[in-house]
């Protein structure tokens, strides 16, 4: 029963509502405890989605739907820091830490403390808080003033939109000091695909872990306005996913992680912000009228504010504690989430960091440990051309095996031609190969005074190492491609790979030696063969018996259900990764349609761009493309949007249709979809669509520009009312 809620429920109701999705958000992402499943959290967050939608007024600044992001920044502000962001005063050296000590005893005496942490490797970020609302974000810049990135810092989880976050429950266990390390997320992980989930939240399940201080209970008096800085970043975990979907569509690699969390905060949509799953780490507290004196108690009181600090921090008496810090995290600092490139030094007092002052650049309060990256001497020996399978061709140097930091390095990547005139490296050079913050080696430079007379210069390929077709460079691209699409060895391997992944076709027993043997023996040319393959042609293959044989069979007729989005990523289209073939998918519905489309309706499709555009024209406009999907057609594969079945599992084919029975009017206009598309997709998923609103309606699809009086009628009756987001919420499949 749907009833009339008045202005002043609604608003209990919102509150409600926001403050417990924070309250799981918080203990989520700062705590790495899950205290509901994440069916009742999406629960939660649909019905405050649809309160919002029906009393956009009563959104609440904290709200967690903001964490969505949506807003689009053209250019970023300017603002001045209340207090200057200084930088550190660094050092590599023992002896000059010593002397920092010796400095500081010289200026207060002997009686102080530090506190070491560990040095981030993201990017500074100056948070404010105002009556205890997130104001503004704002990068260092150049330390007096920076640019206001408010928008996008709000999509990041693990910074609370209001402090101290409302605690709706009593924490499980008081404790103060030793905070839990947050969890790796994404293990044993449902949405762990790399594509967020509505709010960005990837549960963990069942994980279950005290938390440190009293939520709520103990907290200090939390001044009314405060500033807190820290470090934002990328997890390693999260770049490395972010490059394997590039690599797997065929997009440049980016370079580290600290760079693309920094381009990341530039980007003009939130949205997409909040996609990359950035997350910070705080340090620091500033303002007046702070309820503590020591930089300890502020790092101990923080998470109770709901800001998330790393527990690595330590308290040292001396500086041979300091040392004996520095030395622990030396190689302890590879298991954190984030590059760690040194140690944070601080004095504990406030009073005393006051006395100690700054200089124009840095406080004498504080210094940074830096450790040397890992470096070591190696021959290169050689150089291998791999052949990825959109044809791009990756070099990587074979190196005369060293360890460094603990593991032996035998190869790393020299990613393209231009880093190897770069680095001017010749085969059979001594090189120096380096680790740092981060984990992969990379080769830094050559020791020219080792280099052997009569060397040449390393002279790119012309032709492919595989196939022998001239390769070709494409304008403004630094990577060289093989253009024999159709018939160089290691592309139609990399598309078969690529076409029975998990996220694509899913087709189990077909390992890489398999997929080898089959074309070896010409029983495959592509993608398409496999729906032929008998089972008489795989029984005779090396290391397959009857069961194998039977099971690869019945996984590739099983492939034959799988979701369109689905098909339309394993077709290996660049830069369609499994995002973009939900979209298109979505806008498009099938296969013909979106093979029509012009670049012009294409790139009119949100969050698709040229380059996507460009590639889908390029690759519909191939004949023998056209030709392969005419054949995965005839072999029963799914080319159109069927979402009343939910095909992903192979069960429930034939299942009830997902809004059987529900009526709806829709009225606006819509942002990614047409009314026509709109009524199809209610159709398709068995609903009814009605021209006027009356007491029997279900659902009103509200778009941009309805009418007042429409939706006053639809208020009036108690109807619920819906966005187009919603509405696809509704028909997505489980
Ligand atoms: S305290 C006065 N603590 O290192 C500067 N900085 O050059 C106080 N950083 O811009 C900074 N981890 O972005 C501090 N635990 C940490 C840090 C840290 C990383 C960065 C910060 C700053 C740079 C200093």
């Amino acid at each position: 029963m749907h009833y009339l809620m008045t202005k002043e429920e609604a608003k209990n109701k919102i509150e409600h509502l926001t403050e417990k999705i924070n309250h799981y958000n918080h203990q989520y992402y700062q705590h790495s405890i899950s205290d509901i499943s994440d069916y009742e959290f999406d629960q939660l967050l649909k019905q405050l989605i649809k309160l919002e939608h029906e009393f956009p007024y009563l959104k609440r600044q904290d709200s967690p739907t903001l964490r969505v992001g949506g807003t689009i920044t053209k250019e970023f502000d300017t603002i001045k820091h209340k207090y200057p962001m200084l930088s550190l005063d660094n050092t590599y050296s023992e002896e000059e830490l010593k002397d920092f000590d010796n400095r500081v005893k010289k200026n207060i005496g002997n009686d102080f403390e530090y506190v070491c942490e560990l040095k981030f490797d993201g990017v500074a970020i100056s948070l404010n808080y105002e009556k205890g609302m997130l104001t503004k974000a704002v990068t260092r810049g150049d330390g007096i003033q920076g640019d206001d990135i408010t928008a996008n810092v709000k999509t990041i989880i693990s910074i609370p939109l209001k402090s101290p976050p409302l605690t709706p429950s009593p924490p499980k266990s008081p404790q103060r000091g030793d905070f839990p390390t947050p969890l790796p997320k994404g293990k044993g992980d449902s949405k762990s695909d790399g594509k967020v989930p509505p709010l960005g939240r990837t549960m963990s399940s069942g994980h279950r872990a005290s938390i440190a201080g009293g939520r709520g209970a103990g907290r200090g008096a939390v001044p009314s306005s405060f500033e807190v800085r820290g470090e934002l970043f990328m997890s390693t975990k999260v770049f490395n996913k972010l490059n394997e979907e590039r690599e797997e569509i065929g997009e440049t690699l980016l370079a580290n992680p600290r760079n693309t969390a920094s381009g990341t905060l530039k980007m003009q949509d939130s949205s997409i912000v909040a996609k990359r799953k950035l997350d910070c780490f705080i340090y620091s507290l500033s303002g007046e009228n702070l309820p503590y004196k020591t930089h300890e108690k502020s790092l101990e009181e923080l998470p109770k504010w709901g800001f998330k600090v790393s527990d690595a921090w330590q308290k040292c008496k001396n500086i041979n504690e300091v040392l004996e810090y520095i030395k622990k995290w030396e190689t302890k600092r590879f298991d954190q989430p984030v590059g760690i490139d040194g140690i944070v030094i601080k004095i504990n007092n406030f009073e005393q960091q006051r006395i100690l002052g700054a200089t124009a650049k840095s406080p004498r309060w504080a210094i940074a440990y830096k450790y040397k990256a890992e470096s070591a001497n190696t021959k290169l020996l050689s150089i291998d051309f791999q052949v990825g399978r959109t044809g791009a061709i990756t070099p990587v140097a074979n190196l005369q095996p060293v360890t460094l930091a603990g593991t032996v390095v035998k190869r790393a990547s020299l990613h393209n031609a231009n880093e190897i005139e770069r680095l001017g490296i010749r085969i059979s050079d001594t090189i120096y190969v380096e680790k740092g913050g981060e984990i992969i080696p990379k080769i830094t430079g050559v020791d020219l005074s080792k280099r052997l007379p009569g060397i040449k210069k390393i002279e790119y390929i012309k032709k492919c190492p595989v196939c022998g077709t001239p390769l070709k460079r494409k304008e403004e691209e630094v990577i060289h491609y093989c253009p024999n699409e159709s018939a160089c060895p290691p592309q139609i391997k990399g598309r078969i790979e690529h076409f029975i992944q998990r996220k694509a076709m899913n087709i189990d027993g077909l390992g890489p030696e398999t997929i080898e043997q089959l074309l070896e023996k010409d029983l495959i040319k592509d993608v398409a063969d496999l729906y032929e393959l008998k089972y008489e042609q795989l029984i005779n293959l090396e290391r397959f018996a009857e069961k194998s044989a039977l099971n690869l069979i019945e996984g590739i007729q099983n492939s034959k259900i799988v979701d369109f989005e689905n098909l339309l990523f394993a077709l290996g289209i660049r830069f369609v990764g499994i995002t973009v073939a939900e979209i298109l998918a979505a806008h498009f519905n099938n296969i013909d349609a979106l093979a029509q489309a012009s670049y012009e309706q294409l790139i009119e499709v949100p969050e698709i761009g040229d380059k996507i555009a460009q590639s889908l024209v390029e690759y519909f406009k191939s004949k023998k493309k056209l030709q392969l999907i005419e054949r995965l057609k005839k072999y029963g594969l799914k080319f159109a949007l069927t979402p009343n079945l939910s095909a992903k599992s192979g069960e429930g084919v034939g299942a009830p249709l997902l809004l059987k029975g529900k009526t709806f009017v829709i009225s606006g206009v819509f942002e990614s979809f047409s009314r026509e598309e709109l009524k199809e997709k209610i159709k398709n998923n068995g609903g009814k669509v009605l021209s006027s609103i009356s007491a029997k309606l279900d659902y009103l699809l509200a778009g941009n520009k309805m009418g007042p009086a429409k939706l006053q009628k639809a208020k009036n009756l108690g109807t619920n009312i819906i966005s187009e987001k919603d509405f696809l919420y509704m028909i997505k499949k489980g």
